[in-house]
């Protein structure tokens, strides 16, 4: 199961003026323990419905349906087209969990560049290519052009029923998207109603791309379930979302870590990196006070481009580090390095990679910069699943914690309303 070691945001490791005591840090876990049972209670409210996600079993049983259906088709290529929370989660599993080398290949457009745009057209086969539109609201720009110039692509070529070429995921009532698959008659799945983009990783806006591309989607939410008892049924620092919560807040509010980076050492968890960022800055950033700043880094290879920040700059950031203890595949250096260099030889990659986990730590911790650790048992869809209802609830007592609404985005619509504004005056 994952854990989490705080020892590094500790007095006794990084002094009193950065580091927290550790009676104070249990003093803190069980004052703020009843946040907990308020997010339970909420879970039928706007927002906090992300928790019942993983319940959903008639969902899965509908998408595993449609797969199968889809089968005759034979899909070369699965094209998301969406943004912010209708792509991130997307992403973050594909590359964790997705080889390259697999067909069908899934590709998410996440942005309106025109250059990857007219790349993956002309890279792909359209006529054996199916398009998922995925917008929450049903409205945002970037999936709206993204899913015009598809289809205007499809009508151009002449391929025939083009309909068949597009699923819908989108809010089951409102949105233009709604409105255009009831006229047009293209297949959708609901993102329920009470639940924002951001925390839409478990539903069928992620599901069904996952499960079209073949993922563990049962692994996935098995995960997630086992993550949302282990922080129910677990009391002050041995509950990992509070312990992650009250670590977080506290470092900001009391010891000025204004940043979070999140740092896996592991390639395949650099993208949940992604998820995370999104998640934190639009669910805590809400006025002027409050909004810890994420950072996403990847162990090693920023140590070689971040670290002497992190290390001698401003010490105004939390370091977490998500290690992974066990690699699926681990591949050893051999023997034909020189003497010089024989400390290498003969050492699995893992081997490595946790030195220099070790090292890194080890010197911010020197350096008196608070870091804290989550260890990953092996990366795989539970293991995924259960670090997305880890960071979910984290950021849902975040929201108590600083008395913030973590589930609306205010500035975000602005900016959609002001760029709709521009394009009609244009
Ligand atoms: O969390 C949110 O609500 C937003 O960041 C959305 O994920 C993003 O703006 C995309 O919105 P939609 O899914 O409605 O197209």
């Amino acid at each position: 199961m994952i854990q989490i070691n705080p020892s590094n945001i500790l007095k006794d490791k990084i002094g009193a003026t950065h580091g927290i005591s550790q009676q104070a840090l249990d003093n803190l876990c069980t004052k703020y323990q009843p946040l907990t049972q308020e997010v339970f209670r909420a879970k039928n409210k706007v927002g906090y419905d992300f928790l019942n996600l993983p319940d959903d079993s008639e969902l899965l049983r509908k998408i595993k349906k449609f797969v199968t259906n889809q089968n005759r088709y034979k899909w070369e290529n699965i094209v998301v087209l969406g943004i912010g929370g209708s792509a991130l989660g997307t992403i973050a599993v594909r590359s964790a969990l997705i080889s390259n080398y697999k067909r069908p290949r899934v590709f998410v457009v996440d942005n309106i560049d025109p250059q990857s745009i007219s790349d993956l057209l002309s890279s792909i086969n359209l006529s054996k290519t199916l398009f998922l539109v995925i917008s929450k609201s049903g409205g945002t720009t970037e999936p709206m052009a993204l899913y015009g110039l598809m289809r205007s692509e499809l009508v151009k070529k002449k391929i025939r029923n083009f309909k068949k070429h597009f699923v819908f995921i989108t809010d089951p009532k409102k949105g233009l998207l709604r409105k255009i698959a009831k006229k047009d008659g293209i297949q959708t799945f609901d993102i329920p109603s009470k639940i924002g983009g951001r925390f839409s990783v478990l539903s069928s806006a992620c599901l069904v791309p996952l499960v079209l591309a073949g993922v563990d989607v049962n692994g996935l939410l098995k995960g997630a379930r086992v993550m949302r008892e282990v922080i129910k049924s677990t009391k002050g620092t041995v509950n990992p979302a509070l312990l992650l919560a009250v670590s977080q807040f506290v470092m900001d509010r009391k010891k000025g870590k204004t940043m979070t980076v999140l740092m896996p050492y592991s390639n395949a968890l650099f993208r949940v990196g992604d998820w995370y960022r999104q998640l934190l800055a639009e669910s805590i950033g809400k006025n002027e006070k409050t909004g810890p700043t994420p950072i996403n880094a990847l162990g090693t290879t920023d140590q070689h481009s971040q670290l002497q920040l992190y290390t001698d700059g401003p010490n105004n950031k939390l370091i977490i580090f998500l290690r992974v203890l066990k690699f699926n595949e681990d591949p050893e250096t051999g023997d034909q390095l020189p003497k010089e260099l024989s400390f290498l030889n003969n050492r699995k990659m893992s081997t490595l990679l946790d030195a220099a986990y070790f090292g890194t730590a080890g010197s911010l911790t020197h350096s008196k910069r608070p870091n804290l650790t989550i260890e990953v048992p092996k990366v795989d869809a539970k293991n995924i699943g259960a670090l997305f209802m880890l960071f979910e609830f984290q950021i849902a007592l975040l929201g108590l914690l600083y008395k913030v609404d973590a589930f609306d985005q205010p500035g975000v619509e602005h900016s959609k309303q002001i760029t709709k504004q521009l394009l009609s005056e244009l």
